[in-house]
């Protein structure tokens, strides 16, 4: 059985003293015996506040991006060397605002994650279609391109280390949810496609989560979808209640 990741994408918000008291409170909640994984990507100034807060605690720490150069003349961009010094387990990549506001392509992608696995962090590589794109019917085009391209050139070994997230751009911020069905839809054509690059057994063992509009009353019901492996949580993951419960759901389901 895949075990369950919930994930926090913080994006833009949390400044370090943020982030200390969040992970106070999260830390007095109770970190320990959950059985799910957990892991929380706040943004670079934040790391080590959260590390040092979390720390030996079983939540991993990730980066929202990283540079695909290994360091040098690149002003404004961090490393993955940089963010695993930090304490982080994970890295984001390819999500859908880095690559509407910052240009972001698959190749892009596709050579990130091959540092960040030289590097010995997991990627997690997201994808989605945009409204226009669901309401065309190219939904499977899209993921399928931008899943192939991300993973160009990669071992199954290597593939083995990523995690997918699957974020339909149109329920990103919008309060609008994918239904359990339509997610599980498009994890399991995500999941065939994984099959057809590798092999069923690689294809089964690796996770799927879902992000988009997910919070403390829709959790149960998607995580209930048998190819949903996790949720990538967005605005409901800057709130330590609402993130915790959303663990609670998961190790219910994960059990
Ligand atoms: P929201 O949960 O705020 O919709 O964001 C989802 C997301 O983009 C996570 O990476």
């Amino acid at each position: 059985m895949r075990q369950l990741l919930i994930a926090g994408n913080w994006k833009m918000n949390h400044t370090a003293s943020e982030t200390e008291t969040f992970c106070r409170n999260f830390r007095a909640l109770g970190l320990e015996d959950h059985k799910v994984e957990i892991l929380l990507c706040p943004p670079f100034t934040s790391i080590p506040a959260m590390v040092s807060v979390l720390d030996g605690t079983p939540v991993h720490v990730g980066g929202q991006d990283m540079c695909y150069v290994e360091s040098g003349a690149f002003t404004g961009a961090i490393s993955a060397a940089m963010l695993a010094d930090a304490g982080c387990s994970h890295v984001l990549l390819g999500h859908s605002e880095r690559r509407q506001f910052f240009h972001e392509d698959d190749a892009n992608v596709n050579l990130k994650a091959k540092k960040a696995i030289e590097k010995g962090l997991t990627p997690v590589v997201c994808i989605g279609e945009t409204r226009e794109q669901r309401e065309k019917g190219v939904t499977e085009k899209v993921v399928r391109t931008q899943l192939l391209g991300a993973l160009e050139d990669l071992s199954t070994e290597d593939i083995l280390k990523l995690v997918i997230a699957y974020e339909p751009v149109w329920a990103i911020g919008t309060g609008l949810t994918a239904t359990p069905e339509q997610a599980q839809e498009v994890h399991r054509y995500i999941r065939d496609v994984l099959a057809e690059r590798t092999d069923d057994e690689t294809a089964e063992s690796l996770r799927i989560l879902y992000g988009g509009s997910a919070k403390p009353s829709n959790a149960e019901e998607l995580l209930s979808e048998k190819d949903i492996d996790g949720l990538l949580i967005g605005g409901a993951s800057l709130k330590v209640d609402d993130f915790y419960q959303m663990i609670v759901t998961g190790d219910k389901l994960n059990s």
